[in-house]
């Protein structure tokens, strides 16, 4: 009886372990870090890329940037950058927080 218990209480964090880590792919923070950081810095202060913190373009703006591309800017923004959408939101969003 014990152990039937310890199994279904084993099941249900695996359950909501798994459940809970696309939740993850979605944290802007995280997705900066790894695919923005290396060239707009971790505090997006820049570096390879321009400064990002203040920026004057929208979350909007950023989310187009990063889902569709734009062929008037530089590498690597000439073509989308491969972000699922929600991903691309999340970090468009993030961005803006950077001050
Ligand atoms: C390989 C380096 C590199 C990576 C990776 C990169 N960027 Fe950029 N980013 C640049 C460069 C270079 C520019 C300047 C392009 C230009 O002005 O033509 C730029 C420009 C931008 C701009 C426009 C800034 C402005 O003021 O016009 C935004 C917004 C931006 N990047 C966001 C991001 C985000 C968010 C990520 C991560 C998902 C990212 N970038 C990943 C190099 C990079």
């Amino acid at each position: 009886m014990r152990i039937t218990h310890l199994l279904i209480l084993l099941l249900v964090v695996a359950l909501s372990a798994s459940l809970a880590l696309p939740a993850f792919g979605a944290d802007g923070a995280t997705t900066f870090k790894a695919k923005c950081a290396a060239c707009h810095g971790p505090e997006g202060q820049g570096k390879i890329g321009p400064a990002l913190k203040g920026t004057a373009l929208t979350a909007d703006q950023i989310n187009d940037l990063l889902t569709k591309g734009n062929d008037a800017k530089k590498p690597p923004h000439k073509k989308p950058l491969g972000l699922s959408a929600d991903d691309a939101k999340a970090v468009a969003d993030f961005v803006k927080t950077l001050k």
